[in-house]
């Protein structure tokens, strides 16, 4: 028996970050929106705790205990009191690295999926407190949909989404570290007053209309100028998705990968291919917003 968990990745249309806290972690007003590019988890009972990966970027994806997805079976074994016996498989299709918080994706799947194989009922509360310690991004992979995440991400708050967003992402050639962006935001920071992070009543009201072009007018991402810091040629991709049409062009989370927001399904497929031809980026794809949290592929199913 083997159960398959859907996860989608996202991108960050707000990104207020605060100052760093004494536990190194930054306040945020967070607004996730999760998109159309999934990872899939498959989990199925082993003689130990095993991860494989398979996709385009699978040889860079750990497969120790490093592994959000190895974690989440830990933690929810560990709670049980059970052993982590489960061979969890990845079909990664979410860049590594890449700001789309795939590795996080890959943690709510595992969790989910394990909790359905391990029949441990755990409650929904009970699994977004496993996620909120698994990782700051964890939580709304669960959730999906749009949501307002506080604290350093990790409380959430569901935002209504009144229609369909178009968005292109361009990968880059490299991987981008979270906690370098992060030094690189306070680094850049140093002297200067930073605020406590402020949700934006614009973007929610976009949102709960579904209104691109006021998104692309209120989109935001206080980490933007600290992934061009480390990865400059990213401003390139930028400006040759903007240059093709992109209501807005902007760098998903810490990056690298950068995602424009476009009029319609159309105006993407045209932004898609003015990227690709741009040579400024590694691969290009559309994907639609809002996607549901991860979710249980059919029923669990037997000889898998
Ligand atoms: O929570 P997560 O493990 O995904 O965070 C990865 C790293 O990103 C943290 O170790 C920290 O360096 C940085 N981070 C941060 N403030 C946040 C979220 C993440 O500084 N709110």
């Amino acid at each position: 028996m083997s159960v398959t968990v859907r996860v989608p990745a996202k991108v960050n249309v707000q990104l207020a970050v605060g100052a760093a806290r004494p536990d190194g972690f930054h306040d945020l007003a967070n607004v996730f929106l999760a998109v159309g590019l999934h990872d899939e988890v498959t989990a199925t009972p082993a003689d130990a705790l095993r991860v494989t990966c398979e996709g385009p970027d699978a040889g860079e994806v750990p497969l120790d205990t490093t592994n959000l997805a190895a974690r989440a079976a830990l933690a929810l074994a560990g709670r049980r009191g059970i052993e982590p016996n489960v061979h969890l498989h990845i079909a990664k299709d979410i860049p590594v690295a890449g700001g789309m918080a795939g590795g996080s994706a890959d943690g709510a799947g595992a969790l989910l999926a394990c909790d359905t194989l391990w029949q441990t009922g755990a409650s929904r509360a009970e699994l977004l407190s496993i996620c909120a310690e698994l990782g700051s991004d964890v939580p709304f992979a669960l959730v999906g949909g749009a949501a307002l995440g506080t604290g350093r991400g990790e409380k959430l708050r569901v935002l209504e989404v009144g229609g369909t967003f178009h968005w292109v992402f361009a990968m880059a050639g490299r991987g981008l570290s979270t906690p370098a962006v992060f030094r690189e935001f306070d680094r850049l920071a140093e002297g200067l007053e930073i605020h406590g992070p402020v949700a934006s009543e614009e973007i929610a009201e976009a949102l709960a209309k579904g209104d691109p072009e006021a998104l692309a007018a209120a989109v935001s991402n206080d980490l933007q100028p600290a992934a061009l810091s480390l990865f400059p040629g990213l401003a390139d991709t930028l400006a040759a998705g903007r240059a093709a049409g992109a209501l807005a062009g902007l760098v998903s989370g810490s990056g690298p990968t950068t995602a424009f927001l476009a009029r319609d399904a159309e105006s993407a497929e045209r932004v898609a291919r003015a990227l690709t031809a741009s040579g400024t980026c590694r691969t290009v794809r559309t994907a639609p917003a809002p996607a549901p949290g991860a979710t249980v592929l059919g029923a669990p199913v037997t000889g898998g």
